[in-house]
This record gives C-alpha cells, structure tokens and sequence, in this order.
C-alpha cells in the first residue's frame, strides 16, 4: 500500500523512546530524561512574553513564505558579527524547526540515487531524510580515537561521481564534539574542487561551546555564496524546542528552492513565534552564560563519574551531550539503555541509531537538572560495578 520510499522511513528514534517512557509515567513510573536533546530549563521570559503580546496585537496571520524580514534582518546582522560576513537578505530563511532544512536541501539538490555522505556517529535525521528522499548514505566513520574529528583521507575516498552533498555537525550531535577550524578549512578546500558537491553544516549548537573560542564555521570561506548552507535554530540556545523554528543561509538559487518547497508543504511560520526570535537574538548575553556555566559544570561531573567506570568516552567540548562506548564491558547499548530504564527509571539513546559501528554506545543528554544528573550517574557506575563482579 505505502510508497517504496514510506516503506524506508524512519523517523527520530528520540522521540519514539519519548512516547514509550511518557506511557511509562502516565502509568506512574518515575523516568529521568537523558533521552531528547532538550534543555531543562525555561525559555527565557522575554521571548514567550514578546510572543503572547504579539498575538494579543493580533500578528496572527499568513506571513511571507522567506519568513519575517526583520527577523532574517537580524539573522544577517548576527552572521557578520559571529561568521564575519554579512549575506544577502535572500539568502536567508526561515522554517518550521530546523530539522526540515535536512530533508528539504536533500530533496532540493538530489535524484534519488545520489550519494549524500554523513557523519557516522551523527544525527539520525540525517539517515531518515535520506532515506525518506531515496538517496544512498555514503557514512563518513569518525573515530573516537580521533577525537571524532573528520579524516580528509576517509572523505575523499567516498566521494563519487554520485555525491551531491555532504553534512557535517559540529558542535556534534551525540558525541559534543566541535571540529578543528583546520579540519574543516581542509575539508572545504577538497570539496570546493567538485562543482556539483554541497556541504551542509549543521551548527545548531554553535552558541553552546564548553571552551571558548573553539568553534569556527566554514560558511565563512565562502559565505554562503557557492557550496555551503548553514542550519541553524532557536531550539537549543534559547530552549525554544517546542517553538519549531529554524534557519537556513545559502545560496540564493538553493534557498529560493527550498522557500518553494517549504512554502508547499507549511506555507509560513506562525508570525508570532518570528517575533518571539526577534527578541530571542536579542537577548542579554548573560541568560546564555549562565546555562553554558551550568552545562560545563554537569560534564566536568560526569566525566569524573564516567572516570569511575571502564566506558571510553571523549570529552564533549560543546552541545550537551556524550557518547560513552560499552565496549570494554562487551555490553550491547540495546541492552544496556533497557536494563538502565527498566530498573531505574533512567532514558537514554541507544548508539545504533547515530550510524554504523555504534552498538556499544549511548548517547546521554545532560539536559536535566543536576538533582537528576547525580542519581543517574551514579546508578549508571553502580550497574557496570556489579556487571563486572
Ligand atoms: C544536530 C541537530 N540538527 C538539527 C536539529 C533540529 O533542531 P530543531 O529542534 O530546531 O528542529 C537537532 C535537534 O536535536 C540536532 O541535534
């Protein structure tokens, strides 16, 4: 009955847990949240007051498919200050979440059967828009040892005639890594030599960085002018999950297409969440400091308790998250994830849902209180001890 490319979809293995463990506190069950990359605390007030008085004035109807002008006015001004350039107001738009940008730039510059290549351990969107748009995943391996830091010789050797695109993330979704700016300058210098290949970088933890000064984004070798399209959002940063507001940067001819695309499928993004992002960007730089104190504080924890235990882990350096391998332990994460929700009420991420190879890993938000934190790590080192004895 479904289409062969339904047949293949796969949708986000985070939010399927989340329904199972929300049917599991319906039922009573207490449940600590490690699964969804979603911060813990509030959006900050400004934000939703701007929103309800922006409905309450009555800003409450269709609006342009680009999305506001001046909220993509100030999505230009943010760039020249944090990327040093400043593009064009049409290179700018704006979606609902950041997460369609993935499948609508896949769909706007793939046949099916093209190749995309993408990072393997990474986010599972990337796997199901590809999937979802009948184009082969070429996985890109990155390795622990390694920092999970790209290898230019992995890269090369899996490009082909049929690659049209390749995805990057930094800082990373699950292993809260941030690339190298001379990781990812020899990246784009590789990739500028293929006309037909684009990069899409997924910086949607960009403001989230655990050491400063760490994190470079290659839009700002070619502006967005030619190969690179950048994603970003509100989600994050702001802990505007729920908003479901994103933004692309690229290419003219590319972000007209996808404006055409999401103008088809959404047509618009509610007016006065736009508005709420207005105030968002604007926001004083010290509701964001202070979250970024709090997150260092849970991973340099978590890295002492991790120390505990025989995990191999690499320490994230921005994002909240980590990707802890139980392959000392030879524990499949499958296994690992169930016995952890079902004894303690604790929700993580299996690994084999970021790529190939990740059987032995899972994937642990640091988005919950720190009350929280400090019971589930130190039930997580208690299972292992006595898994071993
Ligand atoms: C790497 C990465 N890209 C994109 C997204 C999508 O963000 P949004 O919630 O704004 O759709 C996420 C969300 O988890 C993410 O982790």
């Amino acid at each position: 009955m479904a289409s062969k490319l339904a047949k293949n979809l796969k949708g986000q293995k985070m939010f399927q847990i989340l329904n199972q463990v929300q049917e599991l506190e319906r039922k009573g069950k207490k449940i600590y949240h490690f699964e969804l990359g979603e911060p813990f605390h509030k959006t900050p007030k400004p934000i939703p007051d701007r929103m309800i008085k922006s409905i309450r004035k009555g800003n409450t109807k269709y609006t342009s498919s680009f999305g506001n002008y001046d909220l993509r006015k100030s999505i230009v001004s943010t760039t020249k200050k944090t990327r040093g350039f400043q593009p064009d107001i049409n290179q700018v738009l704006i979606t609902t979440g950041a997460n369609s940008i993935i499948y609508y730039l896949i769909k706007i510059i793939c046949n099916p059967g093209d190749e995309v290549i993408i990072p393997s351990p990474g986010f599972p969107t990337y796997i199901s828009a590809c999937k979802a748009n009948g184009v082969k995943i070429k996985y890109l391996k990155l390795n622990d040892k390694n920092n999970y830091q790209i290898e230019i010789k992995e890269v090369k050797k899996l490009i082909s005639k049929k690659t049209k695109l390749i995805i990057i993330n930094s800082p990373s979704n699950p292993t809260g890594v941030i690339q190298t700016k001379e990781s990812l300058v020899e990246l784009y210098n590789v990739i500028k030599r293929y006309n037909n290949i684009f990069i899409l970088s997924d910086e949607i933890y960009s403001r989230i960085t655990l050491e400063k000064n760490k994190f470079f984004s290659l839009s700002s070798l070619d502006k967005c002018l030619k190969k690179v399209v950048v994603l970003n959002g509100f989600s994050k940063a702001f802990s505007m999950t729920g908003y479901r507001i994103g933004c692309a940067i690229g290419p003219k001819e590319i972000i007209e297409k996808m404006r055409l695309l999401s103008e088809t499928i959404v047509s618009c993004v509610p007016p006065f969440i736009q508005d709420a992002c207005i105030t968002a960007i604007k926001l004083n730089k010290n509701f964001l400091e202070k979250d970024l104190l709090e997150y260092v504080r849970k991973r340099d924890y978590i890295v002492k308790k991790l120390q505990q235990t025989r995990l191999i882990f690499v320490e994230p350096n921005g994002g909240f998250y980590i990707f802890p391998s139980l392959k000392k332990y030879k524990l499949d994460s499958e296994f690992f994830c169930k016995q952890i929700l079902k004894r303690y009420g604790i929700a993580l991420v299996p690994g084999n849902n970021f790529g190939v190879n990740c059987k032995y890993n899972f994937r642990l938000a640091f988005t919950s209180s720190f009350k929280d934190l400090r019971y589930s790590m130190n039930k997580i080192v208690t299972y292992l001890k006595n898994y071993e004895n």
